[in-house]
């Protein structure tokens, strides 16, 4: 038996404890078999590290070795990548600093044109599609709040950018994403990055990570959105969310954008042993565990456009066919028709087959 963090968790390992969040929440049971699906729930219930079984655990060198794709080694290889990276790793420095003088209130007024600067700039240029392939090979990086902000930051500027939002609430929408987690500064590294189980105590000054981003936001003459992001990117439309469980048309559309783009980049900085995940996992997943949780339109809206970004790509099916994606139904985000090589048509909904691997 060993002690596996989240972030460290393969599908295919297996459990040896029941994994229970400090609500008393059984995510999962001693014997079951850790998934995609099921890493989500974990950290979605803040459990930082589980007990897995030790033959359900690759050795090194492995069959963990073979997950690495080789549109994930092209990519990490090319200079744009490079050039990316670099840039990124300025905005970290950069948004760093800028956060903890809002928290510590080294200015009177909170400069948004700076704090927007450097995540604009890394949007500059570049498609949809090249920015996902960029955000998901980065996953080596740890996963700190700022890290997590800059990408949320990115993604809601993209899903707003898709529902065809005007260029200053897609600036707005950005800016949201940068700050929507800066109460989560104020929580002790002790709590944060705490690997075992966090006590009832611990847990509850996590979830006031939204109130604290309030208070914080409240000292500054800002946008109410700004704030209200802070305060509402965990309440859900179906009234399942925190600090006050709210219902949609309470919940304001920048709270619910940064809801979309949080999720998201939950799921897929679990991966940081592996190459990007792949996005028609993340559009099932989030399917699997209700869209009702978010804003009908902007749900709708990501899944389609996540779906339609790997248009004309290469593919690998769950049964080692080959082809391209030819079309994506707007119903269907997650199940392509593909033209396999041989000029064969299948449309992955009247099949069991799935989207493996982008190529
Ligand atoms: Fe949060
Ligand atoms: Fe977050």
């Amino acid at each position: 038996m060993k002690a596996v963090e989240v972030k460290d968790l393969i599908p295919g390992m297996v459990l040896e404890k029941k994994a229970v969040s400090a609500g008393g929440v059984v995510v999962m049971n001693a014997g079951d078999t850790i998934s995609e699906a099921s890493i989500t729930a974990l950290r979605m219930n803040y459990i930082f590290s589980v007990y897995i079984v030790d033959e359900s655990i690759p050795l090194p060198g492995g069959d963990g070795g073979e997950v690495f794709s080789s549109r994930s080694e092209r990519i990490k290889n090319s200079p744009e990548f490079k050039e990316f990276k670099r840039r990124y790793e300025a905005t970290v420095i950069d948004v760093k600093s800028r956060m903890n003088d809002i928290v510590e209130r080294n200015s009177k007024t909170l400069d948004t044109e700076g704090l927007l600067r450097e995540p604009l700039e890394l949007l500059q240029d570049k498609s949809t599609l090249e920015i996902f392939d960029m955000l998901h090979n980065l996953r080596s990086y740890d996963d700190t709040t700022y890290v997590h902000s800059i990408n949320v930051a990115l993604i809601s500027g993209i899903i707003a950018r898709w529902a065809r939002f005007s260029e200053s609430d897609i600036q707005l929408a950005i800016l949201c994403g940068i700050i929507h987690d800066i109460g989560k500064l104020s929580i002790p590294d002790s709590i944060i990055k705490k690997p075992g189980k966090l006590t009832a105590t611990e847990y509850k000054a996590v979830k006031n990570h939204t109130i604290d981003g309030y208070k914080i936001l409240d000292n500054y003459d800002i946008k109410g959105e700004l704030k209200n992001a802070a305060l509402m990117h965990h309440e859900r439309s179906d009234g399942t969310g925190y600090p006050f469980a709210l219902h949609d048309n309470q919940i304001t559309r920048m709270a619910k954008i940064v809801s979309i783009a949080d999720v998201y980049d939950a799921m897929t900085s679990a991966r940081s042993y592996r190459g990007p995940l792949c996005p028609f996992s993340v559009i099932d997943i989030m399917i699997a565990e209700g869209l009702q949780k978010y804003d009908t339109r902007l749900i709708l809206t990501f899944l389609e456009n996540m779906g339609s970004t790997y248009l004309n790509n290469r593919v690998r099916l769950t049964d080692a066919e080959e082809g391209e994606i030819v079309f994506v139904e707007k119903n269907n985000p997650s199940r392509p028709i593909v033209k396999t090589d041989d000029g064969k048509m299948i449309s992955l909904k009247d099949t069991n087959l799935r989207v493996e691997e982008i190529l």
